[in-house]
């Protein structure tokens, strides 16, 4: 089944103008309903094992579909730095890895944090021209967290497999609204938190066979087993073979109110949240006088105090790198653009 923008918009109830989905995702009713219900069946000691696992099945099919991969190919976990560590613990050492020096950190850490690994960071638009034979990984945000630029992900793709390198691409910035190529890059990992409008700690990842297999189980368990519930005691080591084999445990509450989530998006389609996001950013560019961008994050230079002025009228944005950050989904509305235009005029006028 599928609904339209409009009908989903009725699934949230904002007490604010939010355009900070970058920071965190609105939670449709139904999400927010099933997570406090999770917590009342807990302190009535309803909460049952099964509830879990059925929330979890639901949510890797959901997000497979939203990505366009089998959910076989899909692990899950809680935060995305987790997944992050398994791939930079999957590199040999001395491996080269090339990221975007204005990148979110949970996607150079883990690669930082081994001394033993080769991390050149060059800029953003650099990267798919920095590629070359030495380069083992690309390990980089589709949509960087600070101010929205999208990747050059076919420039990436083209360049990597001229050369033989990996791609591992975080998608927390970008899957939910920006059609992906989830099935041509090796890796990808998402948290599930924002733009997928979870609650916090639910995140994803998914990749080839090939590269799925190459990362080590480091934090193995029950969860991971081949059959789950035949894996809680006593060895020998009995892994699931697909991306099951990389999962965590779940966290009950975050899935069981994420899967109404994911399955909100899933009807609504992401082509049609993408065409809804851009034109509300390019709404708000046109009203800023920019020129439309490829965004549904929008990053512009403001006086200090901007975004406190915003939120005392009950908009609600963030400030990144100095800037203020806007960011436009699917809850959103042209009023809403408009009303955030009508408070900024006069803070963008002193800023120019
Ligand atoms: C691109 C990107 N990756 C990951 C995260 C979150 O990482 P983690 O799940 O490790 O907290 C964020 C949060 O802002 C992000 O913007």
């Amino acid at each position: 089944m599928s609904i339209s923008i409009s009908d989903a918009q009725r699934e949230f109830a904002p007490g604010v103008v939010f355009l900070n989905t970058a920071s965190y995702g609105l939670a449709p009713r139904a999400g927010h309903e099933a997570m406090l219900a999770s917590e009342r069946d807990r302190a009535a000691g309803r909460l049952t094992t099964a509830m879990g696992d059925e929330a979890v099945a639901r949510c890797r099919a959901a997000y497979a579909a939203l990505i366009g991969v089998p959910p076989q190919r899909v692990a899950i976990g809680p935060q995305v730095a987790y997944f992050v560590g398994l791939v930079a613990a999957s590199l040999p050492s001395g491996a080269s890895v090339l990221v975007a020096e204005e990148d979110f950190t949970s996607v150079l850490f883990p690669f930082l944090a081994r001394p033993d690994l080769t991390v050149r960071a060059v800029p953003l638009d650099k990267i798919a021209g920095a590629v070359d034979s030495a380069v083992d990984l690309v390990a980089v945000s589709a949509v960087q967290s600070a101010d929205g630029r999208v990747a050059a992900m076919e420039d990436l793709i083209g360049a990597a497999r001229a050369h033989g390198a990996r791609i591992m691409l975080d998608a927390t910035q970008a899957a939910g609204w920006l059609p992906l190529p989830a099935d041509r890059v090796d890796l990808m990992v998402t948290g599930g938190y924002k733009w997928l409008l979870g609650p916090r700690g639910t995140a994803f990842l998914s990749g080839t066979e090939e590269a799925l297999a190459s990362l080590p189980a480091m934090a193995a368990s029950w969860y991971s087993g081949a059959d789950v519930w035949d894996s809680l005691y006593g060895p020998p080591l009995r892994l699931a073979t697909n991306g099951r084999r990389l999962d965590l445990s779940p966290a009950w509450q975050s899935w069981l109110g994420h899967a109404p989530a994911l399955e909100l998006l899933q009807q609504v389609g992401v082509q049609a949240v993408h065409e809804h996001d851009l034109a509300l950013a390019n709404r708000f560019r046109a009203g800023l006088e920019l020129p439309p961008g490829d965004s549904a994050i929008v990053s512009l230079p403001v006086p200090d105090g901007t975004a406190e002025l915003l939120a005392e009228a009950g908009v609600v944005a963030a400030v990144r790198d100095g800037r203020l950050r806007c960011s436009f989904h699917l809850s959103n509305t042209a009023a809403d653009v408009d009303r955030a235009l009508e408070l900024l005029a006069a803070p963008v006028a002193a800023a120019r």
